[in-house]
């Protein structure tokens, strides 16, 4: 595991500086604007960096009927089990994601975002897992509202992970033609997931089109969660991750133990570290995992 860590600071010392990406122009075509009822006042990408206190009471009562208009879902135990979703059930191995989850939430506070893209180098590194394991510790939180969105339209996973038959096309959504509620489900009262059930096959297009960062913002502004964890496809993969990873406020790589290279760590931190801020990496399916879990979290 130091091997591993210090091989990526040293990738990481050797590059030269990160940008931050607040610089980050906005999407300048103008699209339709998808309905979601009235933005929160405070909640809007750039004016806001702040990430609990609700305005008044009226918004936040129509922040929760809002929420609750996401059809509830109740996953099956052993259906998460069996996919390593440890958090869903708060089993022992929660704990390394409740600690992940409050580090996180420390670090999206200290800088104001809310968008994290969970990405990785090559396929198949856990990154699906990763981003329910996370997004159940966070719905645990009483106090925060969490949104996980299917982002890998090409290859969409989570519906199948939760063991959601319904069939929902959060493409449609990204491209203003649906709802949010409509392809979506609430899990407990402050967690919702959208899903997208089938390839999308324009999904490169889709994802680097202007209406897709206008709907994040709708989303973020209507919805106001604390935290949108984006479950993305792998950057070497295809186009996708890096279209619509602009529109995110940083990033988690993931890597997989004996799957990924330090040389692909390395050249998938630089390129999406062109695009936003990388969190860290975190090394998943380490067989050290239980004695220490194998996670760096550097920035
Ligand atoms: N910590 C883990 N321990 C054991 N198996 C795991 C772990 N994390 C993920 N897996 C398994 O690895 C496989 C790939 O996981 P997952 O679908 O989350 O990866 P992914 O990076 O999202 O893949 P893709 O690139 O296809 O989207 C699944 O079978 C999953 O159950
Ligand atoms: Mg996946």
């Amino acid at each position: 595991m130091e091997k591993i860590q210090s091989a990526i600071a040293k990738a990481r010392a050797d590059r030269a500086a990160t940008r931050l990406h607040d610089d980050v122009p906005a999407v300048e075509t103008p699209v339709p604007k998808p309905s979601y009822g009235p933005p929160v006042q405070h909640s809007t990408r750039v004016a806001s960096r702040i990430l609990t206190t609700y305005p008044d009471q009226a918004v936040a009562a129509a922040l929760t009927v809002r929420w609750r208009e996401f059809p509830i879902f109740e996953p099956v135990k052993a259906h998460m089990a069996r996919n390593h979703v440890v958090t869903f059930t708060g089993a022992p191995d929660s704990v390394h994601f409740d600690v992940m989850r409050t580090r996180l939430l420390q670090l999206m506070r200290a800088n104001g975002w809310r968008r994290v893209a969970i990405t990785s180098p090559g396929p198949s590194c856990g990154k699906s897992t990763l981003a329910l394991n996370l997004a159940f510790s966070f719905g645990r939180q009483p106090n925060l509202r969490t949104l996980l969105l299917e982002l890998d339209l090409r290859r969409p996973s989570l519906a199948r992970l939760l063991g959601l038959r319904k069939q929902h096309h959060f493409s449609r959504v990204l491209d203003g033609s649906e709802q949010l509620h409509d392809n979506a489900v609430r899990i407990g009262t402050n967690l919702a997931i959208a899903t997208q059930s089938g390839a999308e096959p324009q999904s490169a297009e889709m994802l680097h089109s202007p209406a897709a960062g206008t709907t994040l913002d709708a989303i973020e502004a209507s919805y106001d969660p604390a935290i949108m964890l984006c479950d993305l496809p792998p950057v070497f993969a295809s186009d996708d991750a890096m279209a619509i990873m602009g529109h995110m406020d940083a990033a988690l790589i993931v890597a997989g133990a004996e799957m990924t290279t330090i040389r692909e760590i390395d050249r998938c931190e630089r390129e999406v570290a062109d695009q936003t801020n990388v969190i860290g990496v975190v090394l998943n399916k380490s067989r050290y995992q239980e004695k220490d879990f194998g996670y760096d979290y550097g920035g």
